[in-house]
């Protein structure tokens, strides 16, 4: 059991390189960027990064169709460039963690053009093509995520091939060995550089029908998310086969150090099947992203539901992860809390103090919203799906660091690949130096868990107390109380001292017997003096 490991201990940051740091002035974050922000990330707190994508890529998903598993994006930098932001990163204790993408290629990635080329090339085998119907029509009725159909008719060769997002993404053939080994082989090469591990890319979805069989409609039962595609997901993604997969990359990574860590992009809806992906605890994925949890609104019965439920179904040596953002889902601030300062406090507390590893998104810290932006503005080839039908860009624009001309993230007259949301009300600068700031709060929170062992080790038990109210005890001295509601909250039973609250004026006051909360504010109560 490794339960001393850097990553269940420790805060993990993800960082959209291409919105975090400009060094070269071209509008377009990079990675001697983000090595230029190592210190601020120490002065933070956090001990790891996950990096999206930041392998060659013609970037029609933004680096998540890949041309080479084994490369850099000269857009972001140079091998060089990688080497230097792990080694200065490992000197300030900071482990970085790549991103895979296995379900798919860039169709401009060699294998792929080989395997266009003719129904006997070497890579043919590597992605799925198969006949068209008799009347012409596709394989089978599979549809993409990206909406329209997941197959798409090459010509040239008078077949199909299946992409679950793009046309200009095909998938992987999963079933073929010769793929399996190509990638333990990438696996390896960036071991070898150092990298402390990966976020696996539709982790949940790599493996198909071996037979292709016709996904069934969704029902009214169905979640809303699967009723939006109008079919069930069990045959295009989602088989049970995956799971061989993700152990033989445990296996791999075991090999290196068992502080090398897999955390699986698993999309999954259903807790108990997302369980699964921890294997028997030891042998499969680290950590799994909690999806039903990130999809759940900031609401205290729906989410300590979740959690209850979460607690109750891993494996003992599993480990939970809880996150709030990605960049896919859109900033919690704004998704969670609509831009209400005290929710957004009260949800990073939860997100620090529930019993696993928090992945905080690059701006959750400051509680940096979602950037307005008019549809022409809209890079990410998915703007539907979304009710303002603006996609997933409006969580991806570039970092605020300063109220300055370029927002500290690029030149003062440079224009940003994306726009920039309003870095004057909110930004890194301004922030660190007011100690009641939402930065100075993370920061806190982050150096709470350090000071506190319950808090990343101790064991979670919900507590009884009013509704709209959460609160849980972690291990036996520490207890976290939020009330997400509009009412002040009366809660019983309540002893200690506050450590932090998110009325920061209530740190260190004495709770005895009752403890009253504001409408949406919490706190974290110890059983022992406090220690200021
Ligand atoms: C994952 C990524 C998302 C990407 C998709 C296809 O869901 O997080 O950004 O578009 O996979 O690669
Ligand atoms: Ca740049």
């Amino acid at each position: 059991m490794d339960g001393g490991s850097w990553w269940r201990d420790g805060v993990l940051y993800q960082i959209y390189p291409r919105s975090f740091a400009d060094s070269n002035g071209d509008g377009i974050g990079d990675l001697p960027g983000i090595t230029s922000k190592l210190d601020y990330l120490q002065w933070l707190g956090i001990d790891g990064l996950w990096l999206s994508p930041t392998m060659p890529s013609p970037n029609l998903d933004w680096g998540y169709d890949v041309l080479d598993f084994c490369g850099v994006h000269p857009e972001l930098g140079t091998m060089d460039d990688l080497d230097r932001l792990v080694r200065e990163a490992a000197d300030r204790n900071i482990r970085v963690l790549l991103d895979l993408v296995p379900n798919h290629t860039s169709d401009l990635h060699e294998w792929f053009i080989d395997s266009k080329r003719s129904r006997s090339s070497d890579h043919r085998d590597w992605y799925i093509w198969r006949d068209p119907k008799p009347d012409g029509s596709p394989p089978n009725n599979w549809l993409s995520v990206f909406t329209g159909p997941a197959w798409t008719f090459d010509e040239g060769t008078g077949q199909y091939h299946l992409h679950n997002f793009l046309p200009q993404q095909p998938d992987l053939d999963w079933w073929n060995d010769d793929v399996r080994d190509a990638f333990d082989a990438v696996l390896r090469f960036w071991y070898e550089r150092g990298v402390a591990g990966f976020r696996i890319d539709v982790a949940h979805g790599i493996v198909k029908d071996r037979e292709l069989r016709d996904n069934l409609p969704a029902t009214p039962e169905d979640h809303p998310r699967v009723k939006l595609i109008g079919q069930q997901q069990n045959y295009n993604l989602n088989r049970p086969e995956v799971h061989d997969v993700l152990k033989r990359w445990r296996a791999v990574s075991d090999e290196y150090s068992p502080q090398r860590v897999l955390v699986g992009e698993t999309l999954v809806l259903d807790l108990e099947r997302w369980a699964a992906f921890y294997g028997s605890g030891t042998d499969e994925l680290n950590l799994a992203f909690n999806f039903p949890f990130i999809f759940a609104p900031l609401d205290a019965r729906e989410m300590s539901e979740v959690v209850a439920t979460t607690e109750q179904l891993l494996p003992v040596e599993a480990w939970p992860v809880w996150t709030g953002t990605n960049h896919d889902t859109r900033r919690f601030p704004t998704r969670w809390c609509n831009d209400d300062p005290a929710r957004v406090r009260c949800a990073m507390m939860i997100l620090l103090t529930l019993r696993g590893t928090p992945f905080l998104y690059n701006g959750d810290e400051i509680g940096m919203p979602d950037t307005h932006m008019s549809p022409e503005q809209v890079l990410d080839p998915v703007k539907i799906r979304t009710e303002d039908g603006l996609g997933r860009d409006p969580g991806r624009t570039p970092m605020h660091w300063s109220p300055e001309p370029g927002a500290g993230f690029t030149g003062p007259d440079t224009e940003p690949w994306l726009p920039f949301g309003d870095y004057g009300a909110c930004n890194v600068a301004g922030q660190r130096n007011d100690p009641d700031s939402m930065l100075n709060f993370t920061r806190d929170l982050i150096a709470l868990r350090r000071r506190l062992s319950e808090l990343p080790r101790g064991s979670y038990k919900p507590l009884n107390c009013p509704e709209g109210v959460w609160a849980w005890r972690r291990g036996d001295d520490v207890t976290v109380a939020v009330n997400l509601s509009d009412l002040n909250q009366d809660i019983p039973d309540m002893d200690g001292n506050i450590a932090i609250g998110t009325d920061r004026a209530r740190d260190g006051e004495t709770v005895t017997g009752s403890l009253v909360l504001a409408e949406w504010e919490g706190v974290i109560i110890t059983n022992r003096p406090s220690t200021g």
